[in-house]
């Protein structure tokens, strides 16, 4: 079904993602915190039409779907200039990882009982939470093909519906149905951040080759 898609934050997972709806026909409106930067304009130059390129505020209040793409520690700060009246009752779609780069990989914010998905759920709690995609290279999240064969892709979140409107924008992207797997409520976000720590260690030791978790089931 064709959507608004407000993606928030405009880097490399913003655009990818933003790239990828475009492909899948929705509407997409890119939110950055400085839409003039040159870079910005050329993704707007060479996108198709349905694309267009705007403050954060703006993207959120498009999209009847959002997308977080902003650096882990900054999507709360991100959230609240997108301010509370454009995100109330939607689905966000939450890809970011919170923490920081260092010599043993990936040192994560927020651990064990905690995840910045459920951070950002408990304070915008009429956001309806989804957190799928962070568990891959940005390169395989819209085009799982580029990784052959059979691979997953988890989701989680406490709104059925929300859920669901993710899982189809998954399709849109040619995720398998089987192999798209529900973990449950946002608590299981808590699991999938804490993957980040050991993507990061694979990535070095498979030196950047592409790569995704296959989930073989008897
Ligand atoms: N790259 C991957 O393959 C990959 C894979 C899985 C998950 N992720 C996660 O996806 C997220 C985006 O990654 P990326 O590779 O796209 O990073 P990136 O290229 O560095 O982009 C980060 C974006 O976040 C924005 N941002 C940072 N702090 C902000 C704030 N306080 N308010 C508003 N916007 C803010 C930046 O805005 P400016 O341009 O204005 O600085 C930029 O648009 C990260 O959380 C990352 O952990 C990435």
């Amino acid at each position: 079904m064709w959507m608004r898609i407000g993606i928030i934050g405009s880097g490399n997972v913003g655009r990818t993602i933003a790239d990828g709806a475009l492909r899948a026909g929705h509407d997409v409106r890119l939110g950055a915190r400085m839409p003039e930067k040159p870079e910005l304009r050329d993704w707007l130059e060479q996108a198709s039409e349905a694309a267009s390129l705007s403050e954060i505020e703006g993207a959120a209040e498009f999209g009847e779907l959002l997308v977080n793409a902003t650096t882990g520690d900054g999507s709360l700060e991100a959230l609240r200039e997108a301010g509370e009246e454009n995100l109330d009752g939607k689905a966000l779609l939450d890809i970011a990882n919170a923490g920081t780069s260092n010599e043993h990989g990936f040192e994560l914010t927020y651990v064990n009982d905690d995840s910045l998905a459920e951070r950002i759920q408990s304070e915008f709690p009429d956001l309806r939470v989804v957190k799928a995609l962070n568990t891959m290279h940005r390169e395989v999240m819209a085009a799982p093909e580029k990784v052959p064969g059979d691979h997953t892709v988890f989701i989680c979140g406490n709104d059925d519906e929300a859920k669901s409107q993710v899982r189809e924008l998954l399709g849109d992207f040619r995720w398998k149905d089987e192999n798209v797997i529900d973990l449950g409520d946002l608590t299981a976000a808590r699991a999938l951040e804490m993957f980040v720590p050991l993507w990061v260690r694979l990535y070095s030791a498979l030196d950047g080759q592409l790569f995704n978790i296959a989930v073989v089931r008897a």
